[in-house]
């Protein structure tokens, strides 16, 4: 019996296609690497061998040992008007020579590969817009995640559900440092030093320690699972620079882990896409996701839940996606297909307003440690709309104050707002040292 796959796996002998890569920094140099060392099953599986014709190098990428034996160029030129030249892949990074180099590859009929998350968080309708009017395909498959599956997940396995949820832990940098100050209880500037000795932070860590890098992030599995564009500015950010070893403990004290979490809701108010920390409890899937690992949590009613887990960048990971973006790109080619996914946002769904969103809240006050205290606080609570859940108070380190704890009901974010002007406006609340949103419970 004729193997049904016999099509696919069958090498086409007639050639090759011709790929030309822009950038050969940490995943160019991936790419590079996997194409080589992987190019018999990547022929078998594409099936036709795929040939990196051209390097775009900058300056300081001469003499490099991975462009050894390949033909590199500093004229972009020559890529875009190689007739041969089928597939560009963007690993330059960045908004503006990135994107003006897959718009320019785009209208000379090259389908684009790319890793770029600014650029598609931003730019993502121009982009999308521009492949379908060169009738070229452009695949980003490791723009979230680094080598973990999510993107065509999103557009192709899970598209016959409706999907209400996507929670990810999409950015390592945090997720290293939120894990060791648990482990060790250090606190946010010494853990930093740390990611930054082993390479894990980078020297100016602004990106990813204020969620910039996972609202980017978020914004593409928004605009994915929802079918409805959302764009970075769209997504609501709070970093994990103010988080202390108190909130740690009182996390763990409490059945929860603290975590910078990327949501992305279909609530009836409108897509909800924001970026903060959050207490998460330890029993939900992604609380035992550390280290720089990544993972992505999709809800839908027919699958009900499913959770994406691995390596969020690196270089051999993110070439992993990258390459497969190329090889099923090559596999069309090879084969005349000319039927493109394109663009999936159909939709143009409102936003949620942030503060009409709705989670339960962890509050940590400093407040006078006297009688009446908590009626006061409890009051200004109940005045602001917020319903508490559960009230913890310890003798604090600063003498005649106490620190009260209180995690809410779900409540709007505006009522939270609003609880915590009235909070510091109460002469025996000496400071609201915390708020942090709950998720999940
Ligand atoms: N800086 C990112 C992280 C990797 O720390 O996960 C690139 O997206």
């Amino acid at each position: 019996m004729a193997c049904p796959f016999a099509r696919i796996f069958m090498v086409n002998s007639n050639g090759e296609v011709k790929v030309a890569l822009l950038g050969s920094g940490t995943v160019g140099g991936g790419v590079i690497k996997v194409l080589q060392q992987n190019a018999d099953v990547i022929a078998q599986r594409a099936g036709v061998k795929i040939k990196l014709d051209k390097v775009l190098i900058i300056q300081a990428d001469v003499g490099k040992p991975i462009l050894e034996g390949l033909n590199t160029t500093f004229d972009f030129n020559e890529i875009i008007n190689d007739p041969e030249i089928k597939i560009v892949i963007e690993l330059i990074g960045g908004t503006k020579v990135a994107k003006d180099f897959m718009i320019k590859a785009m209208e000379h009929g090259k389908n684009v590969v790319t890793a770029n998350k600014d650029c598609i968080a931003q730019f993502g309708k121009e982009l999308f817009e521009t492949a379908e009017k060169n009738n070229v395909e452009f695949a980003f498959e490791a723009s979230v995640g680094g080598g973990i599956p999510i993107i065509r997940p999103l557009k192709e396995s899970l598209i016959a559900n409706h999907l209400t949820e996507v929670l990810g832990i999409v950015n390592g940098t945090t997720n290293y440092m939120l894990t060791k100050m648990s482990e060790n209880g250090a606190d946010y500037d010494a853990v930093l030093k740390e990611a930054q000795a082993m390479g894990f932070a980078e020297a100016n860590p602004a990106a990813d320690v204020e969620g910039l890098d996972a609202a980017r992030k978020a914004a593409i599995l928004a605009s994915l699972a929802f079918n409805s564009r959302v764009t970075l500015d769209d997504v609501y950010r709070e970093g994990i620079t103010k988080i202390t070893p108190e909130d740690i403990e009182y996390a763990k004290s409490l059945g929860y882990v603290v975590k910078l979490l990327a949501v992305c809701k279909d609530s009836p108010k409108g897509i909800e896409a924001r970026v903060h920390p959050v207490f998460l409890p330890t029993s939900h899937p992604l609380a035992s996701v550390s280290g720089v690992l990544n993972a992505i949590f999709v809800r839908g009613d027919a699958i009900n839940q499913a959770m994406f887990f691995g390596p969020g960048a690196g270089s051999l990971p993110t070439a992993s996606a990258v390459v497969s973006d190329i090889m099923n790109i090559a596999r069309n080619v090879i084969n005349g297909v000319e039927l493109h996914i394109g663009c999936t946002c159909f939709n143009n769904k409102p936003l949620c307003p942030i503060e009409e969103s709705e989670t339960s809240y962890y509050i940590r006050l400093l407040v006078d440690d006297k009688p009446g205290v908590l009626g006061a606080i409890a009051t200004e609570f109940g005045n602001a709309g917020v319903s508490l859940r559960s009230v913890v108070q310890t003798n604090s380190a600063e003498t005649d104050h106490a620190e009260i704890v209180v995690i809410t009901h779900k409540v709007k974010y505006k009522n939270i707002l609003n609880a915590e002007e009235k909070l510091k406006a109460l002469p025996v609340v000496d400071g609201v040292r915390s708020m942090i949103r709950v998720e999940c419970d």
